[in-house]
């Protein structure tokens, strides 16, 4: 089966609760056209998830709802944590894992990164897994090995059935917010040994039906030119997930 693409956007620590809804009401008419041959999910913080979940729900619409992070317990003495069972109640359906964000700034180890990706599945949400190099690893030609390794400890133990829907995002850190990109042919080459880590992990079903989404500086101007890629099936958006004229361009970009 043809992988359908998606296009999430990770809204980082912006958009209060009304300021998320009102995104979501202006991204309505234009995602509502073409839900079914993409699938579109937004990331807002925790403090928006139920006003952007109520907006969804209310006016049906076909848009996934994530959070970027959680944690891998249920319950406990984790403060200023949010678990999973606290997300599937807002009815989110997916998750961001191990963004570099919290990588770098909030302590996210890869065994970290596994428990919360189990813990994802496990509250029947789709996590989506980010890996990426430093532009150190980068400069030093190592960006495959690199990524394989982050792989391979993030999804440590899922079973089949997880494995082939889990989605995991290639966003190379110096590309994030920073207006560089990579060319589209080495971020599909990343994607391309993403597949195959998936695919020597798991066997060839799962990598053939996971999802591997490009994610850095993607903008409306340079969208296409990811989404082309064989390897690539969609886009993890950041600053251009904000404005819905930039997020929808990037929607159309992946038909
Ligand atoms: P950016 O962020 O699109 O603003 O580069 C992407 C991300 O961090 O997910």
């Amino acid at each position: 089966m043809a992988r359908k693409p998606m296009i999430a956007g990770n809204w980082k620590m912006y958009k209060t609760s009304g300021e998320g809804a009102i995104l979501m009401q202006a991204l309505e008419s234009s995602v509502s056209s073409m839900w079914d041959r993409v699938d579109v999910v937004v990331c807002p913080p925790f403090t928006a998830l139920k006003s952007v979940s109520t907006v969804i729900e209310l006016d049906r619409l076909n848009i996934g709802l994530g959070a970027q992070d959680c944690h891998w317990e249920q319950d406990g003495a984790f403060t200023g944590a949010i678990s999973t069972r606290m997300l599937t109640e807002l009815r989110c359906d997916h998750v961001i894992v191990g963004h570099s964000e919290r990588r770098e700034m909030f302590g996210d180890t890869d065994q970290n990164v596994n428990k919360k990706v189990k813990a994802v599945f496990a509250a029947g949400m789709v996590p989506i897994m980010c890996c990426g190099e430093t532009l150190n690893v980068h400069e030093a030609g190592d960006a495959e090995s690199y990524v394989r390794a982050q792989v391979r400890a993030g999804l440590e133990g899922l079973t089949v059935d997880q494995a082939e829907s889990v989605i995991v995002a290639y966003e190379p850190i110096w590309a994030i917010g920073t207006g560089r990109t990579p060319t589209p042919e080495v971020a599909n080459d990343v994607a391309r040994t993403i597949r195959a880590t998936i695919g020597a992990m798991f066997g060839p079903p799962a990598a053939m039906e996971a999802r591997v989404l490009y994610g850095g500086s993607v903008k409306p101007e340079n969208a296409v030119m990811f989404l082309r890629e064989p390897d690539i099936d969609g886009a993890l958006v950041g600053g251009a997930a904000l404005n819905a004229d930039s997020f929808t361009e990037i929607i159309e970009a992946a038909l």
